[in-house]
């Protein structure tokens, strides 16, 4: 249906994803405001043998009028204000049936409010989460479009063309909802991807105390991809693959062996934009909140990623605290295959924790804003070419609770026997990881937190009865007595009685 596309931005992900169409065989005809960025692309394409296939543009005027009807516009473009003054720009150069696709990583509300903006005039606008990086941008990523189904329908075919496949050829992508539940569905992706990120890095932590060398962490990240619960975990394959990389030989010293390895070089903090205009990490755990979702996990695993950042702060802190916490050496762990093997099962229980808050994140989204998610979409576009791509839970843990689609009330993870069954065999060895990291002064902050989880959302013995009681005595917050518990499942906010534990003085 469409022969050329506009790609508007053309940093990593949009020249990767330019250069991704022209191989489809389309007219990528690209606008970007530096002029050496569409440079860049176009030599690539140039390389690539798609000669004459990308176009410069300076205008919006001409990049639209070399667009075939109805146009398609990709956006590729930082979240925020740059997406508005561009859809400013463009609509009076665009027509009814003209169809945005916004690529970036955008939160969900600007979507739906450029989605609002556009309605009138029957433009469609669609949010397009993309995963995988600028490398599968370039091969081909996940896609996540989400907004007007008609819309999602005539773009539909062309991304299944270019959009990862899973290992049985099907493409990774699919109509997720209504409105803004791409980016949403997106957004929440990078929020398990952070929870992932962290359990695997402490991980990474501990077997370092342990004793392990860079590349032995390595081949043990590359056992741990191969077979049993991480099998198949895009994170963790990448883990053992950096893990064995030197600088490149040089004309005075050419053998690499001879080089440091990269990871050894590289410090100890995450950049991270504290101004306030960081995405994707910030939004999906400010949706955890705002939704009431418990999401431990995913709410340390930032913080420890925040706090990583404060570098010259945490420098200060660790003179005035004499040298800080640090973590000692594993040194009395006698045998260090069955450390590590409980290691790999705590791992996976902070991964599948992860998974398990961000799919709670998504269900309560959906039925606060209506979005009919397709969760058998979700489960396909997260098969292959995305950044939390796990094969083991894909198969196991996902698909049984997914593939059928099932409405958002029924699909809290913890409910799944398959999770069950899991979190029951892999509980104890995350104990004891959380144990010892403790007693060692490791830093375990989603392991720890995955551990709370777990015991929190199965407990019915929660301290929290004081917690409760406080707040009457205080607040006068009312509480819930022993024994009425089945009436309130469904309004957990209930409180029935009040006591006055402290009788009020007379005047
Ligand atoms: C992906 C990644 C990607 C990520 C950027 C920036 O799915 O390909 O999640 O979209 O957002 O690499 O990362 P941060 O926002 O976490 O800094």
């Amino acid at each position: 249906k469409f022969t050329s596309i506009a790609m508007i931005g053309c940093g990593s992900m949009g020249g990767g994803m330019a250069l991704l169409f022209a191989e489809d065989g389309l007219h990528v005809n690209l606008s970007d405001p530096s002029e050496k960025a569409m440079d860049a692309v176009i030599e690539k394409a140039e390389k690539s043998g798609y000669h004459g296939k990308l176009k410069k543009h300076k205008d919006y005027d001409s990049l639209c009028k070399s667009l075939s009807k109805p146009r398609l516009l990709v956006f590729s473009l930082p979240h925020g204000g740059v997406g508005d003054k561009v859809l400013e720009g463009l609509m009076p150069k665009l027509s009814k049936g003209d169809i945005i696709l916004d690529c970036g990583n955008e939160h969900f509300a600007n979507t739906e409010r450029r989605q609002n903006k556009c309605k009138d005039t029957g433009i469609c606008y669609i949010g397009c989460g993309v995963s995988g990086g600028y490398q599968a941008a370039r091969a081909g990523p996940s896609m996540c479009p989400g907004g007007d189904e008609s819309g999602l329908k005539e773009v539909l075919p062309l991304l299944q063309k270019v959009a990862a496949k899973d290992k049985n050829g099907k493409p990774c992508v699919g109509i997720i909802g209504k409105g803004g539940a791409g980016h949403y569905v997106k957004m929440v992706h990078n929020g398990i991807e952070h929870g992932m990120m962290s359990a695997i890095c402490e991980a990474w932590g501990l077997m370092r105390k342990l004793g392990l060398d860079y590349e032995e962490i390595g081949d043990v990240l590359k056992e741990w991809n191969s077979s049993g619960e991480l099998q198949g975990t895009f994170l963790v394959s990448i883990g053992a693959d950096l893990s064995h990389k030197r600088e490149p030989g040089d004309k005075s010293n050419p053998d690499p062996q001879q080089h440091p390895l990269v990871i050894s070089e590289v410090l100890d903090k995450v950049v991270q934009d504290v101004t306030g205009e960081e995405g994707t990490g910030v939004w999906s755990n400010t949706e955890a909140i705002e939704l009431h979702v418990p999401a431990f996990t995913l709410n340390v695993a930032h913080a420890l990623r925040l706090a990583s950042a404060y570098r010259g702060d945490r420098e200060r802190a660790n003179k005035m605290f004499d040298g800080g916490f640090p973590p000692s050496e594993l040194k009395d762990v006698k045998d260090k295959k069955a450390f590590i093997e409980e290691l790999r099962q705590a791992t996976y229980a902070a991964c599948l924790a992860s998974y398990i808050q961000g799919m709670n994140i998504i269900a309560r989204a959906d039925q606060k804003h209506k979005w009919s998610i397709d969760y058998s979409q979700v489960w396909q576009i997260w098969r292959a070419g995305c950044i939390i791509q796990a094969d083991y839970i894909s198969d196991n843990i996902l698909a049984p609770v997914l593939k059928n689609n099932p409405s958002s009330e029924d699909l809290n993870l913890i409910f799944s026997s398959v999770v069950a069954k899991d979190i029951k065999k892999t509980f104890p060895a995350l104990r004891r990881i959380v144990a010892k990291a403790v007693e060692t002064d490791q830093v375990v902050p989603a392991l720890s937190a995955s551990l709370e989880y777990f015991k929190v959302s199965t407990g019915t013995d929660l301290p929290t009865s004081f917690y409760e009681a406080e707040l009457d005595y205080f607040g006068c917050h009312m509480f819930d007595k022993k024994g009425d518990q089945d009436a309130r499942v469904k309004k957990p906010m209930e409180g029935k009685y009040h006591f006055e534990w402290k009788p009020a003085t007379s005047q």
